[in-house]
């Protein structure tokens, strides 16, 4: 059995494709997710591309301790620089350097020759190599490169100082048999390939980002990149939680493990949906709602009789939890805090204070509160805990009138800074009546309003509303989370958290 590194990319390629931005504190918060997870790198992001990269980065790199940080570099001094400037104060820092290999990277995009290419190769990585010994080196659309060019480039990224050298199938092309060859291609053909390690990361274009990357370990990869929930450029990047179980599920045929808690997939994967405003697809392999589901009635009785019928990972593997444990309104801050943490949620005192406020308003709702409405409290606090409680404005309270023969009117009362302030509006429907009013008293600066959606929380016709709204101004989007019983007071909430978010980014 070999070990195989897990090198997280969510808060860099992840979050560079459209709709999945993420602010500092949103991204620190999946940064110590991560190291909760036992992942080996966590890629925090690419510090050259814009001062709030470079501070995610630095933040991330003093704050985690349990994993190497990497910061991606193009192959530039100034690149490489900036990237050890971010990731210096790390306990493990890593620069990550890329430069592309195929004949049609070479030419219509660096304008470079392989010879040129060859040579920035050479002194990038040595030049890197002065900063610190944990040095990983792509060639970046690897898959589409001539292999006896890239054994070249490979060799003297090695011969310079690459400790890590990653093959990425960068457009998502390879296949899983493909891939397994050309790891051994390259470990037979480049000399000291031994001396270090191989990678993958590949992109799922085809659908077969998790096989081919389950291929470079056959083949002799050490280390896997990868994402939370499969986030990435167009079709994303090989899912963590799904390559990580297949390795362990199948360790009879990969021969492979790894050191992630398993037990921490789900609440990882809950925090990056709940930051990028999604839900899982309900079919998503290990964390959808129907992934450990048994609907017609042939597989209910197998599972009732040898749950291994049709199961071949259980769900308490992954952190669900399957024994909902009802508390209502008689239980108390002690039951309540016992069962965050039998969630795995160990909340601060101030954090564990406002989740019971919530949970116990809720009891008054509700009659029976589940694992579900307990874990919705506990994401929806983190989601709106900055800026709204801090510098933002809050929802005092709200009046619709709304029928399916008038125009609805909403008049809203938001409160800042111990003041309150009101707005009325007609509108299309109590929402837009109300998200008219928001806009009348804050002037929000211009944006678009991409995404809205409703989803219930649990079943029942009590159930909570979770509202994710997405905004976008320029490149950057926003997300929004509202949760409540009443969807009219959800959406307001979700409005004015993402609001809030993009006024606090457009002020700095
Ligand atoms: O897909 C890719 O090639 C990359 C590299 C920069 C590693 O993301
Ligand atoms: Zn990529």
């Amino acid at each position: 059995m070999k070990d195989v590194k897990i090198f997280d990319t969510t808060l860099r390629d992840g979050e560079q494709s459209p709709g999945c931005s993420m602010n500092l504190r949103e991204k620190i918060e999946i940064a110590k997710c991560l190291e909760k997870l036992r992942v080996d790198v966590i890629e925090a992001g690419f510090a050259i591309s814009s001062p709030g990269d470079f501070e995610s980065v630095s933040t991330i790199a003093s704050t985690v301790k349990d994993c190497s940080v990497a910061s991606l570099a193009r192959a530039t001094v100034g690149d490489i620089d900036c990237a050890w400037d971010a990731v210096k104060h790390a306990v493990d820092p890593r620069i990550h350097l890329f430069i592309a290999t195929s004949p049609l990277h070479m030419e219509y995009k660096l304008r470079m020759t392989p010879e040129q290419v060859l040579e920035k190769t050479v002194a990038m990585v040595a030049h890197a190599s002065k900063y610190c010994s944990n040095i990983e080196f792509s060639a970046e659309d690897a898959t589409r490169s001539d292999p006896e060019f890239l054994a070249k480039v490979v060799d003297v990224a090695i011969k310079n100082g690459a400790k890590v050298v990653n093959i990425p199938d960068t457009v998502g092309y390879t296949t899983p048999a493909e891939m397994r060859a050309l790891i051994e291609y390259l470990n037979t053909n480049v000399e000291n390939a031994d001396t270090i390690e191989f990678s993958v990361h590949c992109h799922n274009d085809l659908g077969m980002a998790v096989a081919n990357s389950i291929g470079g370990v056959m083949g002799g990869a050490k280390q896997i990149e990868c994402t939370i929930n499969g986030l990435g450029e167009r079709a994303g990047n090989t899912s963590l939680e799904e390559v990580v179980m297949a390795m362990r599920t199948r360790a009879d045929i990969i021969g492979a493990t790894t050191r992630i808690d398993t037990t921490q997939i789900y609440r990882a994967s809950k925090t990056v949906y709940n930051v990028i405003g999604q839900s899982a697809p309900l079919n998503k392999p290990i964390v959808g709602k129907n992934a450990f589901a048994h609907e017609s009635g042939i597989h209910q009785h197998g599972v009732l009789a040898n749950k291994q019928t049709y199961e071949i990972l259980t769900p308490e593997a992954v952190g669900i939890h399957t024994n909902n444990i009802v508390l209502g309104k008689h239980s108390g801050r002690h039951a309540f805090e016992t069962h965050l943490s039998d969630l795995g949620y160990n909340l601060s005192t101030d954090e564990l204070e406002r989740c019971f406020a919530e949970f116990k308003a809720l009891c008054d709702k509700k009659k029976t509160i589940n694992d579900a409405d307990i874990e919705a409290i506990v994401m929806h606090k983190s989601a709106v805990e900055e800026p709204t409680t801090t510098d933002g404005y809050s929802l005092d309270w709200f009046a619709v009138h709304t029928s399916n023969f008038t125009t609805s009117t909403s008049t809203v009362c938001l409160l800042k800074d111990g003041e309150k302030f009101e707005g009325v509006s007609l509108g299309d429907g109590p929402i837009d009546a109300s998200f008219k009013a928001i806009d009348n008293i804050i002037n929000p600066p211009e944006h678009t309003f991409d995404i809205y959606t409703i989803n219930s929380i649990s079943e029942g016709k009590d159930t909570l509303g979770d509202v994710k709204v997405k905004l976008t101004c320029g490149n950057k989007t926003y997300v929004g989370r509202g949760l409540s019983t009443d969807i009219i007071e959800a959406s307001i909430v979700a409005y004015i958290n993402a609001i809030n978010k993009l006024q606090s980014a457009e002020n700095k």
